[in-house]
């Protein structure tokens, strides 16, 4: 039995290609993994609160030093490391909003990127505290021409980043599932629709029956 944690980060709660790509990627994962366990976290129907100087300084003050405001305030970090940790596959589902993720997202990634929980640093480089998990993203994005080489893959700042941040983090099986061109004409959305459809059967078909050790 695995446990998945979905993420949830488009504005959009209808009509959402990121979020549908992602159902349709958890109903096919529980069709080959019967008994695992999804936890979902929305982030736009419970939105994340920015970090604040007091977060920050709970972030860099010892365990053994921590007083009541600073526990307060990094008590939702602990609360979605825990999440983190107790998961072993990741499943976020990802819009682009102007070239990078939503700021929904952004918020959650500065709760739990955090130094001695979930990286270390050891005066020379860093190393991710996350391993034994691997991650699939769904992403939506309203142009064509980001990946496989078109000519807007310079001004792609979402697959990268997750890439670069889920590596940072230890997390170093990472799939990309994408759509592109969700405001194309209806015939152009239903073909990159079936598109990542396919190789979302192919991802959950060929996953390890337990994701994590
Ligand atoms: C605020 C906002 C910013 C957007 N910025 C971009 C962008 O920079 N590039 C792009 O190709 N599409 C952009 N789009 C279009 C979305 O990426 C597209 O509608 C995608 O399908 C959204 O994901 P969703 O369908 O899961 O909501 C933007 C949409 C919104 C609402």
């Amino acid at each position: 039995m695995s446990r998945i944690l979905r993420i949830d980060t488009s504005s959009r709660t209808d009509g959402s290609y990121s979020r549908d790509l992602t159902n349709a990627f958890i109903a096919r994962w529980l069709q080959r993994h019967p008994n695992d366990q999804v936890m979902v976290r929305d982030l736009v129907a419970a939105p994340i609160p920015h970090i604040a100087d007091v977060t920050i300084k709970g972030y860099y003050t010892p365990a053994d030093q921590m007083d009541v405001p600073l526990k307060a305030a990094t008590a939702l970090s602990d609360l979605l490391i825990h999440e983190l940790r107790s998961a072993d596959v990741l499943v976020l589902s990802v819009p682009m909003y102007n070239f990078s993720i939503p700021s929904a997202l952004k918020a959650w990634i500065d709760q739990i990127v955090r130094i001695g929980h979930t990286f270390s640093y050891d005066g020379k480089g860093f190393t991710g505290m996350l391993p034994g998990k691997r991650a699939y993203v769904m992403i939506a994005y309203g142009a064509g021409g980001y990946l496989d080489g078109g000519p807007f893959g310079g001004a792609d700042f979402v697959q990268p980043y997750l890439k670069f941040l889920l590596n940072f983090l230890g997390i170093a099986d990472v799939t990309f599932i994408n759509v592109e061109a969700t405001t194309a004409d209806p015939a152009t959305i239903s073909a990159n629709v079936t598109k990542a459809r396919a190789l979302i059967d192919a991802a959950v078909a060929a996953a390890p029956a337990r994701a994590a050790a």
